[in-house]
């Protein structure tokens, strides 16, 4: 690769081992991905610090030390950085009652890399939807990890990110850089499957989870080819843009979408497909999209122990939502309920009087964890469990569901009739 004087002082190690390891990673990939130059970065998103170097929250003395080296040396990072939520949030930990030495060795790995992020001058969102915090504009290239988040800045504002990994996102915020490739092109950022809807899907009474549900559905058949969703309201809100986007990055492996005549790069069919014809088409109906809510329930019995809302974390719509659902009613004993959300979101929401509506009715608004990671059952102590989970949201379902846990998957309104009655209702 051709590099400026600036990246060649860094891979030179003149600022240090850790960015010097940075920008040797950004090159080697670089290469393998053909790319010429680096470019410049204008924010990064990270992955919570003790699940950079492992997926899904892996502890221990080798994850800090990872850290650690990853930024020997570095003083600040470069270029605005937010981070990801953490593995499991105290409150949580505690009401749930997972075991103590459990417990202490997540608190203990997730402080130790919280306290360097900070030192580096992290935005301290910990959250997976940095978009209503941080927002980017049309053409700003990035190098942000977390596939959700990668895949509303590309689509929702037009932002320019690959699919980072941990160590390649910290690696951007290090040096500021990173290799022009992929979603850096315009050319590469073209429709390629046209999706259609059958006369039998009525958007007006759609949920987020039926948004939810039709983008897991589609990402399972689009697998790499970017989707463009025709015929939408153009009245839809960023939730539900949110919940239409998400689950593409998990049954596929898709960087972004196009909403004709709402997102950026779709003013029209023609502008999102940049005048070539659809290499694939879907046609997508009710039945469809009520086959994929089922099969991602997997629970075997109709009890639900934990309802888990925010995934991505909670807007502040979402919230508001929530508490109205939520108003009056109490929540069944055996039922613990959580909506994940940001620290910024929750402060906001408690001025608002949402959160005390949802604690009244025995609900937790939980701030800077991941709503679903800490009921996986390979990361739960041994002989410890929280299932059935009920869910909103096909990625939490997704995760819980391939992690062996008893899921069940509906709209919010029914993940809140569940905490009340401890039941799934079938339909
Ligand atoms: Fe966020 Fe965890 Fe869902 S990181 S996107 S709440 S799986």
């Amino acid at each position: 690769m051709k590099l400026s004087t600036e990246e060649e002082r860094m891979l030179a190690g003149k600022e240090g081992p850790g960015v010097q390891r940075a920008m040797e990673l950004l090159v080697a990939v670089g290469e393998a991905y053909d790319a010429e130059v680096m470019i410049k970065v204008s924010f990064s998103h990270l992955l919570g610090t003790e699940m950079s170097h492992y997926p899904m929250g892996q502890f221990g003395v080798w994850s800090r030390e990872l850290v650690e080296e990853s930024v020997e040396g570095a003083e600040r990072f470069k270029v605005p950085t937010t981070i990801n939520p953490t593995f499991l949030a105290p409150e949580l930990g505690e009401r749930l009652g997972y075991p103590q030495p459990y417990f202490d060795e997540v608190k203990a790995s997730t402080a130790h890399g919280a306290r360097i992020y900070e030192r580096l001058g992290v935005i301290p969102a910990y959250t997976c939807s940095p978009f209503f915090i941080h927002p980017a504009r049309k053409g700003e290239h990035l190098g942000a990890a977390e596939s959700a988040v990668v895949l509303f800045y590309n689509t929702v504002f037009g932002a320019m990110a690959n699919r980072e990994s941990g160590p390649t996102s910290l690696a951007s915020a290090l040096t500021g850089r990173t290799p022009l490739y992929g979603m850096h092109f315009p050319e590469n950022r073209y429709g390629q499957a046209l999706v259609e809807l059958k006369d039998d899907v009525h958007l007006g009474e759609f949920t987020c989870s039926d948004y939810s549900a039709l983008s897991y559905y589609v990402g399972g058949l689009a697998v790499d080819k970017i989707p463009v969703f025709q015929g939408f309201p153009p009245d839809m809100t960023m939730t539900q843009l949110k919940y239409l986007g998400i689950s593409l990055a998990v049954s596929g492996g898709l960087p972004m979408l196009h909403v004709v005549g709402i997102t950026p790069e779709a003013s029209t069919l023609e502008a999102a497909f940049g005048n070539r014809k659809p290499a694939l088409k879907l046609e997508v109906g009710k039945k469809e999209i009520d086959s994929t809510a089922r099969d991602l329930c997997s629970a075997k019995n109709d009890r639900v122990e934990l309802v888990a809302l925010g995934c991505p974390h909670a807007s502040i719509t979402e919230i508001q939502e929530i508490a109205r659902m939520l108003q009056g009613k109490h929540i069944n004993k055996e039922v613990t309920l959580i909506v994940g959300t940001s620290e910024m979101l929750q402060i906001m929401a408690k001025k608002m009087g949402l959160v005390d509506i949802i604690e009244k009715a025995g609900g937790m608004v939980i701030h800077g964890m991941c709503t679903a990671c800490p009921f996986l059952r390979r990361q739960v102590p041994r002989g410890f469990k929280v299932e059935p989970v009920a869910t909103d949201a096909t990625k939490a379902a997704h995760y819980l569901k391939y992690a062996g846990v008893q899921t069940w998957f509906g709209s919010t309104e029914k993940c809140i009739q569940a905490a009340v009655t401890g039941k799934w209702e079938a339909d």
